[in-house]
């Protein structure tokens, strides 16, 4: 049975919305406790496909792990592993469970994992996660799909990435926790979610240091040392970017909680000059509020402490009906605009070419029947159907619920008119007949 988000937009949104834990951070935290011979506890984990599909994986590793829904917790046993296989029908599902490979290596000195391929927002290469393997010493082998590599010994050596890769910095700090010596990563990835998993890892009794900074230093420790440990993970910046940018495009005032303000404030600093009011008024907490029309302004997309890319199609989305012309540049995707087709299909004037998406704000959306392509593209069309007047229906939800726990609760929290129906339901076509007859609020 397939399932439509079905939103009725144009309200001002107002009320509170607290955020989860941060998927991007706890995926790899999960695959982090590979490398304890022990049992470990990690809270607010969010409740998202993706986190079911790194249990998978931990669990067909040999890892006994379960999800307490209540709790928001995740116990993962990893005192026995039976295999070191990760296999394609995971990895091809959720490229992030690519993170194993480098937990593996440092416990077992082996690892055959999936290679994950392109999706649909890039190519997504994984060069720079074999190429620093390797100079730790693994060999590895790409056959049939699968890398396979094997380090009879890990030796910890200077790696510099060419690109600042989240996954790659990722992966190497966790092959290097049980190498010989120390390990420095130069031009690493900055992103908060790094600094987490660094925190993590010190607590198990790992030495890593930097984390957070452009080089990061691993001194390798005896397995030995590593031992379980309970954790909280850090919330998520993108989930809340998405909620700020939410109360914002409906000129709605709200309160978002359980942020850390520090992960955003370049985007914070964006916002506030597109016209925003966003006011810190709990050390976790921010008060937004937006009561006039928005402004054009450019947006690149970088590494963090950059703009982040995936809150590029949530600012595309309010720019749609800023004043005056906003350029976009998305530095780190080839194909990170998926969102254009459809909010054009919603009234918006939006000229792209390559990586630059032009944007020339119109005074309103109007409601369509979307569909989401990617996770972030879907949440943009759920912020447009938010702003634009009339029905929309959105589907493809499976993309969105891999990143937006409780979506529908948090959005009505906020005053949002969305509901998720069954396809088939007759309360789809007639209210998006509404927008054409007349019925609905779409002047046409
Ligand atoms: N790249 C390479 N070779 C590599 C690794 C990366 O060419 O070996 C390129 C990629 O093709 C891409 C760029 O470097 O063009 C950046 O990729 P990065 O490795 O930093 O991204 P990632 O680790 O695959 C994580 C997040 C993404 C987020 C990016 C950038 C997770 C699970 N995913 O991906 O999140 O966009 O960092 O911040 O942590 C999302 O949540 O929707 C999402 C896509």
């Amino acid at each position: 049975m397939t399932e439509k988000l079905i939103i009725s937009g144009g309200k001002h949104l107002s009320g509170e919305v607290s955020i989860s834990g941060a998927k991007n951070a706890v995926l790899k935290l999960m695959a982090a406790t590979l490398l304890a011979k022990d049992v470990t506890k990690i809270y607010n984990v969010p409740e998202l496909t993706d986190v079911t599909i790194m249990l998978s994986v931990l669990g067909q590793l040999g890892a006994k792990t379960s999800y307490d829904k209540v709790e928001k917790s995740v116990t993962i046993d990893t005192r026995e592993l039976t295999s070191i296989v990760a296999g394609y029908e995971f990895v091809s599902r959720m490229r992030a469970s690519f993170i194993v490979l480098g937990a593996l290596v440092g416990r077992c000195r082996e690892a055959i994992v999936a290679l994950p391929g392109g999706c649909a927002i890039g190519e997504r290469r994984v060069d720079f996660h074999i190429r620093g393997l390797e100079s730790l010493g693994a060999t590895i082998k790409i056959e049939n799909g699968y890398v396979h590599a094997q380090a009879p010994r890990l030796e910890g050596t200077d790696i510099y990435l060419d690109i600042p890769s989240v996954g790659a910095t990722e992966n190497l700090m966790l092959a290097a926790v049980l190498a010989d010596g120390s390990t420095r990563i130069q031009n690493a990835a900055q992103e908060p979610e790094i600094a987490d998993l660094a925190n993590f890892l010190n607590a198990m009794g790992a030495d890593v240091n930097g984390a957070g900074s452009s080089e990061i230093i691993i001194n390798g420790v005896k397995p030995e040392k590593l031992h379980g440990i309970e954790y909280t993970t850090i919330p998520d910046r993108i989930e809340a970017g998405t909620y700020m940018a939410a109360l914002i495009g409906t000129k709605g005032k709200g309160i978002i909680r359980n942020i850390n303000p520090a992960h955003l404030t370049f985007y914070t600093s964006k916002l506030t000059q597109m016209g925003a009011k966003i006011k810190l008024i709990e050390p976790t907490a921010f008060e937004i509020s937006c009561n006039q029309r928005l402004k054009a302004l450019n947006i690149v997309t970088q590494p963090y402490p950059g703009f982040p890319t995936d809150l590029q199609s949530l600012g595309m989305a309010l720019l749609t009906v800023a004043d005056g012309v906003s350029i976009i540049t998305e530095s780190l995707y080839e194909n990170r605009f998926m969102q254009v087709p459809e909010l054009r299909k919603m009234g918006a004037d939006i000229h792209q070419e390559r990586n630059h998406a032009l944007v020339k704000g119109v005074e309103r959306l109007s409601g369509a029947n979307l569909r989401a392509s990617d996770l972030r593209a879907g949440a943009a069309l759920v912020l447009a159907a938010l702003m634009a007047d009339g029905y929309s229906t959105i589907d493809n939800l499976h993309h969105i619920d891999r990143g937006y726990e409780l979506l529908v609760p948090k959005m009505r929290a906020l005053g949002a008119d969305i509901e998720r129906i069954n396809d088939e339901s007759d309360i789809v076509a007639d209210k998006v007949r509404g927008n054409l007859n007349g019925t609905g609020t779409t002047k046409i």
